[in-house]
């Protein structure tokens, strides 16, 4: 676990150059099966999602190469089918390789994906997409066996239009025999990436960006280089934390056609946005307006940027509401937010939050990376500490020397790891040079708060309470 020191309150002004998109990525580097020869990608983030799907492929018999931000990733020994549990379990985007693996060699086993907390986050879509085209799905004590004489082009009709069942059912189709015809497909800008990187590689495919995307399958794909495109989620994310500190940054690198929704959102609390080219330019106002939101599937506005809307609102003037449409467990950072302030009331789907005029520091525990990556930025002048950060999963998270370079962010110690230990008073997690190290013979002791014995080598915080406690143990 990591912990970081953020000293909030802080403008952020400057410019920032938005990295490749993770959702891109990640469908892309399964792909790359899909051809037995090698792909150069440029662009892929350096997080910690990329590296287990590198992980996965050279598990599978892949050979990866990584030099100067350059992917060269060599598909044509892959020789294994299964995707280890252990593996599997680490992140959702892990069953996208089991397309591309029913693709090219028509057989795939694995078991169900873990990934964020934010829901149940089922595959039925994926797995019934598999099955229209002729593959036998075969589900035992959650193992999953996908087998296929041949793999046969169909109409396949998306019950909802989800971007993994979308994308898997595409990376199926690629080199199957005849056409396929995804109907209610997702629209998201992704899926147009995975297209146009297929289509370089030789596959036939139109329609991405709709709701209908036509597959014709081919025979073999060829070797490829291909650049990614920029990361929506982390261009918005940015966008809100200049919003949210009263400040102005520029965007370097990114689609503003990608963002239209965010955009609109954040003209509506009163920021002002400037787009040119590939360039977006934020003015925060002095003071946020109050806005509502409903998460929806693209064009609508992304769940994704859900919880760094709400962080930001809890400031603004008024009272806003947020409904979430897409995953049903979407509000848990809300708690922590309130612990700073805020004032957040969730009632199933919906938040409310009622403005207030600041926040202030508290200790809070990042367990739902996605979320806490976001309030990182929010503090207002105290100090303060977050632990149990999980390691960085999306690029902004942390380890992100670009927010650096933003003027103004002061003592962010977002590339420390800083040392924490438990307090045997009170039995909370503090940073450690904040304890005082209790030096004991082995004859004395310190009860701490679970009743376990604590001697040499434990802390306590320098509190009356606690320091009172190891007066009279
Ligand atoms: C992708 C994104 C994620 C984003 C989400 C929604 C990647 C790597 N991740 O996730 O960041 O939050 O889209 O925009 O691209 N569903 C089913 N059955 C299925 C599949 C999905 O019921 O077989 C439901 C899900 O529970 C959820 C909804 O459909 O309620 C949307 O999920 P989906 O679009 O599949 O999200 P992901 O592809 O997992």
């Amino acid at each position: 676990m990591s912990s970081y020191i953020i000293e909030g309150g802080q403008k952020l002004e400057g410019l920032v150059k938005i990295s490749g998109s993770k959702n891109s990525s990640l469908p892309i580097i399964a792909a790359t099966i899909l051809n037995a020869g090698k792909t150069t990608l440029y662009n892929v983030p350096h997080i910690q999602d990329t590296q287990m799907m590198y992980k996965i492929l050279e598990t599978l018999g892949a050979k990866i190469e990584k030099k100067n931000g350059k992917i060269k990733i060599d598909t044509s020994k892959i020789e294994k089918f299964e995707i280890p549990p252990d593996l599997m379990n680490k992140m959702r985007s892990s069953v996208i390789l089991a397309g591309a693996l029913l693709g090219r060699y028509k057989k795939a086993i694995f078991s169900y994906p873990g990934g964020c907390d934010i829901g149940s986050r089922p595959i039925d879509l994926h797995l019934k997409s598999f099955e229209k085209l002729g593959i036998q799905v075969n589900q035992n004590h959650g193992n999953i066996e996908c087998n296929a004489e041949k793999i046969q082009g169909e109409k396949i009709d998306l019950d909802f239009p989800s971007v993994g069942a979308t994308e898997n059912a595409i990376l199926a189709s690629v080199l199957a025999e005849g056409t396929t015809i995804i109907t209610n497909a997702a629209r998201e800008p992704e899926i147009i990436d995975l297209q146009n990187f297929l289509n370089k590689m030789g596959a036939k495919i139109t329609g991405a960006g709709t709701d209908e995307i036509q597959i014709i399958g081919v025979k073999r794909l060829k070797d490829i280089s291909y650049n990614i495109m920029p990361d929506r989620i982390e261009a918005g994310s940015f966008l809100c934390f200049a919003a949210a500190t009263k400040g102005n940054i520029i965007l370097e690198d990114v689609n503003a056609t990608h963002i239209t929704p965010i955009i609109n959102k954040l003209e509506e609390a009163e920021c002002k946005i400037e787009i040119n080219k590939n360039k977006i330019k934020i003015i925060a106002p002095k003071k946020l307006k109050a806005i509502d939101i409903k998460t929806m599937p693209y064009p609508g506005f992304p769940t994704d940027m859900q919880s760094v809307f709400a962080s930001m609102l809890t400031t603004a003037k008024g009272t806003s509401i947020i409904v979430e449409n897409i995953f049903e467990n979407r509000y848990k950072y809300a708690q922590e937010l309130n612990k700073m302030g805020a004032k957040i009331t969730v009632e199933g789907k919906s938040a409310v939050i009622r403005g207030t005029r600041k926040l202030y520091g508290a200790d809070g525990y990042g367990r739902w990376r996605r979320l806490y990556s976001r309030w990182i930025w929010w503090g207002r002048r105290e100090y303060r500490s977050c632990c149990g950060w999980d390691r960085q999963r999306w690029n902004w998270v942390c380890g992100d020397r670009r927010r650096i370079r933003l003027g103004g962010v002061k003592h962010l110690a977002v590339n420390k790891k800083i040392p924490m230990r438990k307090c045997v008073g009170c039995g909370e997690m503090k940073p450690k040079k904040e304890l005082i190290r209790i030096l004991r013979t082995e004859e004395e002791f310190l009860v701490d708060v679970t009743g376990k014995k604590n001697g040499r080598g434990a802390y306590l915080c320098p509190c009356k309470a606690c320091f009172d406690l190891s007066v009279k143990s």
